[in-house]
């Protein structure tokens, strides 16, 4: 559609609306998952006090577990006065940093747990030695990497599954992720078979997509219930019906405990939902959730991608259609995962944004001046 109008677009994507309306193959909402309890256990955190770490610990104390969080105390330091915080480093120092901190994992020696949560992984070399010296002191390792391991997520719009190639990178003992975080994927991977070699038959990698909700601080998804809440003509991103995946932080949280009290092992995505939800049944559950005066006026991928509008950055939910492939979370639901109506996660975020968020610069969306010029650039072809 390289030479798409306005009026074009408008003829087709009203009637794609008017096709999703029709055939709404909504992800059904569903009650809070009760899960029976189990045993405690006693689970140890590398990180625990961001925006996931936060998510796993508040229901596992809920559940009864015992919690330790290792982190460098520096991050929400406030969090969680009852439960025991063991800092240190994990960091491996940087050669090209003299002044990089030494790593420190005295704290961890000598210590059992049944189970690990290692949400602070970014670098194989610094897995490698957090499980050297855990060993035999913990009986689960459960990584938390990314769907960006998959090349592939993003460049096409080819179907991910587990079993999709893995990203690779010449060096993977770098201390950077790279300037465009090009190596992040790659990294990934490399601190997943770090922890499988160390855990045969004990390690879990869950590989979550766009992670949401309340206290995230990348504002990515946020934009989208604020903007809601702003109403007025809303720039409505791309194709109607594309595909749209994300994973709310506390149904993750939630389901990471779920792993660890069932001791599941293996590699999953971690990534909604339980149907398929399409942009324009996201941005009508924002409308009839939050601000029945939106209205949308829907702006093809070529005319953003014109305007230099990046893809979940300052357009939150969008994925241009040729880079939008789904990814398949079939075995994340068959080992427990559950995702919440998404009209909650916009509810609660958006009144975290009124309540919580407070008055720091926006990291991502589109201010309301942009959003203006872009229409009316738009209305003028
Ligand atoms: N956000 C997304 O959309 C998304 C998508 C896919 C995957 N992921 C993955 O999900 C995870 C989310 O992480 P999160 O930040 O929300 O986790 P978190 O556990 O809530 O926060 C990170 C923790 O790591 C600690 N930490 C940072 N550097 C450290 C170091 N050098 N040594 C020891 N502790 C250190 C921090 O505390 P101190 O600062 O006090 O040390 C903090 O407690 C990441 O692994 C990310 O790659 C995220």
């Amino acid at each position: 559609m390289a030479s798409t109008t306005r009026r074009s677009f408008l003829a087709s994507s009203s009637l794609a609306a008017a096709a999703a309306a029709a055939s709404i193959r909504r992800a059904p909402a569903r009650a809070l998952t009760i899960r029976p309890r189990t045993e405690p256990k006693k689970i140890l955190v590398l990180g625990g006090t961001s925006f996931l770490g936060p998510a796993v610990v508040r229901p596992a104390l809920e559940r009864g577990h015992t919690l330790t969080l290792f982190n460098r105390g520096r991050t929400n330091p406030h969090l969680f006065p009852e439960v025991e915080k063991l800092h240190g480093q994990r960091r491996r120092p940087d050669p090209a940093r003299p002044n990089a901190p030494e790593q420190d994992l005295a704290a961890l020696k000598g210590r059992k747990w049944d189970a690990v949560v290692d949400t602070s992984g970014y670098f194989p070399g610094n897995v490698e030695d957090v499980c050297k010296v855990l060993g035999d002191n913990v009986g689960q390792y459960l990584f938390v990497s990314s769907l960006s391991v998959y090349p592939a997520l993003g460049v096409d719009d080819t179907a991910i599954d587990e079993d999709s190639k893995l990203a690779e990178c010449d060096e993977k003992y770098r201390f950077d992720l790279g300037k465009e975080f090009e190596f992040y994927g790659a990294l990934k991977r490399y601190c997943e078979d770090a922890a499988t070699a160390a855990y045969p038959g004990g390690a879990t990698i869950v590989r979550p997509g766009y992670i949401v909700g309340p206290e995230d601080p990348s504002d990515r998804f946020t934009y989208w219930p604020a903007r809601f809440d702003r109403g007025g003509e809303v720039l409505a991103p791309g194709n109607p019906d594309n595909d749209l995946q994300f994973v709310d932080v506390r149904d993750l949280g939630e389901w990471i405990v779920h792993l660890i009290e069932s001791r599941t092992t293996g590699a999953f995505n971690a990534v909604g939902f339980d149907g398929q939800l399409s942009v324009a049944e996201f941005l009508h559950t924002g409308k009839g959730t939050r601000n029945l005066g939106c209205e949308f006026t829907w702006v093809p991928d070529e005319f953003l991608l014109e305007n230099n509008v990046s893809s979940w950055g300052e357009m939150g939910c969008w994925t241009p259609t040729k880079q939008n492939g789904h990814t398949s979370n079939a075995r994340a639901i068959a080992a427990g995962a559950t995702f919440r109506p998404i009209a909650q996660t916009i509810r609660d975020t958006a009144d975290w944004v009124r309540e919580g968020r407070g008055d720091r610069p926006w990291r991502a969306g589109m201010t309301a001046e942009r959003e203006a010029e872009l229409l009316a650039k738009w209305r003028a072809k």
